[in-house]
């Protein structure tokens, strides 16, 4: 019997939701202008926002012990600088003490959203912004993009779990996918809100 890598499995479980954000991000036009640019990092700090406490969760840090290091909250907050926008309220509705197992499967999404990212980044380059100015949280992080993304999953697929933590795994990641969803749609639709 083959079996499929967890984070494999993680993938083929949330290849639909991915194709969407995919799709909700692009129709937002993020590289339009450095307008829409900048709402596409409202949801990105948001995002990344949320999750700093997994990222310094101890028993996190311990499995992961470079996750700290792997936040981009403080490259998006100086990102909103670059672009005059100013850091958003926190949105309702962040994930709160998710166990250890929906903990991997939204590390996993940020994580795993730095690949896209590589593609996202060449776009920046129209707005006259580059990985030091207005695009830092898409920039290639210390030691590649692609070394990164391979020690995480090395380390993810080497864990043991429980079915039942296994199916907390897929729910976390799923449940990530929502979330930046609804910081995405937050993000533009909140844009002439005055603060
Ligand atoms: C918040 C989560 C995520 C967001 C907002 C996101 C966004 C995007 C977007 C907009 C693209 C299209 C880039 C382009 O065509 O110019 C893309 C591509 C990509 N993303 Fe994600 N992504 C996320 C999570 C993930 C995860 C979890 C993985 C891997 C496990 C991943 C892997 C990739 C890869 C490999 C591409 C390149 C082309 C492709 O295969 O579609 N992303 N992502």
């Amino acid at each position: 019997m083959t079996s499929t890598l967890r984070s494999q499995r993680i993938n083929q479980i949330t290849h639909a939701p991915h194709a969407e954000l995919d799709q909700a991000v692009k129709a937002n036009d993020p590289f339009a202008n450095r307008e829409n640019f900048s709402r596409f990092v409202v949801a990105q700090y948001l995002f990344q926002a949320e999750l700093q406490s997994l990222y310094q969760d101890a028993a996190l840090v311990e499995v992961f012990p470079d996750l700290p290091a792997r936040c981009r909250a403080e490259q998006a907050r100086l990102d909103l600088a670059d672009l005059d926008t100013d850091v958003p309220a926190p949105v309702a509705g962040a994930v709160q003490n998710p166990s250890f197992a929906e903990a991997l499967g939204w590390l996993f999404v940020s994580e795993g959203s730095k690949l896209g990212a590589a593609f996202l980044i060449k776009r920046v380059a129209a707005l006259g912004l580059t990985e030091e100015v207005g695009a830092r949280h898409l920039g290639e992080p210390a030691g590649g993009r692609a070394e990164g993304w391979k020690s995480f999953t090395r380390t993810l697929d080497g864990l043991e779990l429980s079915a039942e933590q296994e199916a907390d795994v897929d729910k976390g990641a799923l449940a990530a996918f929502n979330r930046f969803r609804e910081l995405l749609q937050h993000a533009y639709t909140s844009a002439d809100t005055p603060a």
